[in-house]
């Protein structure tokens, strides 16, 4: 049985310590308690020392958006895994589709970025989908197995049950356009497939498959009652503590119904 993982990506629209303070003091009481479901705030770097302050004795951990290959140099304006971790950063967003999109990084390179957070112990949450015209051009399946297959080169079994996968299908990030549960858990479980064939049925069953784009209050519950969606990664609503609660309480409730 897989864990669900709800995430908040407040991408780059939080990022004061004020601000921050001020959401996460709201957030804590709301989520007390809930340990069916693992929950993490990925903030942007100028929040993280301030909310690994407020969310250490929590059952919340911190995550970040986005970190470097190497863990020190000549590297002006990006950020060492090291200098999360020792933050109390526990889990690194990659690969998200406006990191590929907006700065151009390639799968090479987030395969890179994946391989430095294994080997410095941050869990990495590795963010997969496909564009628009691709899925219109029935194209959806070809895009994630050549995500899949560039992304996770040379990445260990061992290794792999450690990353959280999040299909993200570019369509439906900020658009309001979710996908349907149906056509989630459809690429979920072909995701499930092409793990199962680079590894094997096992380590495909054990790995945890997120799902994001417009992930709201009132579609969390249907997306997380599918068998083969693990959880969100949610963007705008994970902004205000009252809509994040509602999502991270309908994964809890798909544990107990489901
Ligand atoms: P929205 O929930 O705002 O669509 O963003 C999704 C996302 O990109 C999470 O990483």
């Amino acid at each position: 049985m897989r864990k669900p993982i709800i995430g908040g990506n407040w991408k780059m629209n939080r990022g004061t310590p004020i601000e921050t303070k001020e959401m996460l003091e709201k957030f804590i009481p709301l989520v007390v308690g809930i340990d069916t479901v693992d929950i993490v705030i990925a903030a942007p770097f100028t929040a993280l020392i301030t909310a690994y302050e407020i969310l250490k004795n929590t059952n919340i951990k911190l995550g970040a958006q986005n970190m470097y290959f190497e863990d020190k140099g000549a590297f002006t304006g990006e950020i060492s895994p090291e200098f999360l971790k020792e933050i109390g950063v526990e889990y690194i967003i990659l690969g998200h589709s406006e990191r590929r999109d907006i700065f151009k990084e390639t799968d090479a390179l987030i395969n890179k970025k994946l391989k430095k957070a294994l080997s410095t112990d941050l869990k990495p949450i590795v963010c997969i989908g496909e564009h628009l015209e691709e899925r219109e051009m029935g194209k959806t399946k070809e895009i994630i197995e050549h995500q899949i297959n560039e992304t996770f080169k040379d990445i260990s079994k061992e290794a792999m049950i450690k990353i959280i996968i999040a299909y993200e299908p570019i369509w439906a990030i900020g658009t309001g356009k979710t996908a349907t549960p149906e056509q989630a858990e459809e690429i979920h479980i072909f995701i499930r497939s092409l793990l199962s064939k680079k590894f094997d049925e096992e380590t495909a069953d054990l790995i945890r498959i997120q799902y994001g784009g417009s992930i709201k209050p009132n579609n969390a519950e249907d997306l997380f009652n599918k068998e083969n969606i693990d959880g969100g990664l949610v963007g705008g609503a994970s902004l205000e503590s009252d809509s994040l609660t509602h999502i991270i309480k309908a994964a809890d409730k798909s544990i107990k119904t489901g």
